[in-house]
């Protein structure tokens, strides 16, 4: 029997960061991405084989964008999403870098390229930022222009040992994507459904409840991702316990039964600043259920992870490593990392997990598109 390749769906991916969105995009393949930041380009060179232009997404016309594409990925900078760019459409200001994406995909349209299939990528919060007006905007300026749209909520947690929800605005376009009839969990969460409530009744109209299986079960944890312990720096005994000292009494009870246990129990942990009787403190915040918190960049003075190892009784601390972030992302090892270990951390911090789009892809994008080539 002939082994028919698979169809080459061409992908255009906007805020490319590392790539790993176009990583996880099976069945489609990415000619086309863009990034403004130096270090950002240079990860995604060092991994991609495709085009990078590197530069302000609102430098770029609809001439710099190759071919026909069938899908246009976006993980719009989650402070960028602003009223005052939808409200002055294409003729406006540099107000949110989403608008200048979504200004591409509008002159895509004008020489009758536009992608079928368009992903918003973004942090959770988007749904009610703007007192929720934010969202409303993008899913309305999707819908006018023909797309039917829905959202989901995923958490890396469910494919990853990290703690990570993030919003998926899908949008498509003369696609019968597969729809429920009602919200359906896990990804229809109460979030999105109270999102859904705030559009106008044109937004409703042009809504779906895109239908996408649940995953099966994770099957590693925080402890299988872990470099060896010969090869990472510990702190030292005294950075350990001034670091244990800033938990909070239950946190540092739970520990140190951890650590009596003398099994190898693994805790993650981030320094945060929290108001304690109208006074700041600073606090380390413990999780021992197998999962790390969610990746953030190292900029703007927020902590880095760190990593609390019990083991035969004995208890050492450290911080994450960029790898050991990589792989809470879902990358394989041969994946490149800037050698700063900031620069690592960063890249990984603002990211998006592969095995989330991965899932996405398989379970309703390519669907979704190949359903398309079937019919014609
Ligand atoms: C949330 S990150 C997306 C990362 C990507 N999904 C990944 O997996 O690595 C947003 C990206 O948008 C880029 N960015 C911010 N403003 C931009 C602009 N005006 N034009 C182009 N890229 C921009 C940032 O450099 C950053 O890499």
């Amino acid at each position: 029997m002939a082994i028919r390749p698979e169809p080459a769906l061409e992908a255009l991916e906007f805020f490319a960061g590392g790539g790993l969105a176009g990583l996880g995009l099976s069945g489609f393949r990415t000619t086309f991405a863009n990034d403004v930041d130096p270090m950002k380009a240079a990860a995604w060179r060092a991994n991609h084989t495709g085009v990078l232009s590197q530069g302000d997404v609102w430098a770029l016309e609809a001439r710099d964008l190759p071919g026909r594409p069938t899908l246009a990925w976006a993980s719009s900078p989650c402070q960028d999403v602003s009223l005052a760019g939808a409200r002055a459409g294409l003729g406006g200001q540099r107000s949110g870098a989403f608008w200048g994406f979504w200004r591409l995909m509008q002159a895509l349209d004008a020489e009758g390229r536009a992608p079928p299939i368009v992903v918003v990528e973004n942090v959770v919060g988007l749904l009610t930022s703007g007192d929720g007006r934010d969202f409303v905007a993008i899913c309305e300026a999707m819908a006018q222009a023909g797309y039917r749209v829905g959202a989901l909520e995923m958490d890396a947690a469910l494919w990853l040992p990290q703690s990570r929800p993030r919003l998926f605005i899908v949008a498509m376009r003369g696609l019968a994507g597969p729809e429920a009839a009602a919200p359906l969990a896990p990804f229809h969460s109460p979030r999105i459904v109270g999102a859904f409530e705030r559009l106008s009744q044109g937004g409703r109209a042009a809504w779906a409840w895109w239908s996408l299986p649940a995953p099966s079960r994770r099957n590693t944890d925080l402890i299988d991702l872990l470099e060896d312990d010969e090869v990472v720096s510990w702190f030292d005994h005294d950075h350990t316990q001034a670091l244990i000292a800033l938990a909070a009494p239950l946190h540092q009870a739970r520990l140190e039964a951890a650590r009596a246990s003398g099994e190898r129990r693994i805790a993650a942990a981030y320094r945060r600043v929290r108001t304690e009787n109208g006074a700041k403190v600073q606090r380390l915040e413990l999780r021992l259920d197998g999962l790390a918190g969610c990746l953030r960049t190292p900029a703007g003075g927020s902590s880095r992870q760190y990593v609390i190892v019990c083991d035969g009784g004995r208890l050492r601390a450290r911080r994450l490593t960029g790898r050991e972030a990589a792989r809470l992302m879902g990358l394989p090892d041969g994946y490149r990392l800037p050698k700063s270990e900031t620069a690592a951390l960063k890249l990984m911090g603002d990211a998006v997990a592969v095995p989330v789009v991965r899932h996405l892809s398989e379970g309703l994008l390519l669907p979704a598109a190949l359903g398309r080539l079937a019919a014609a």
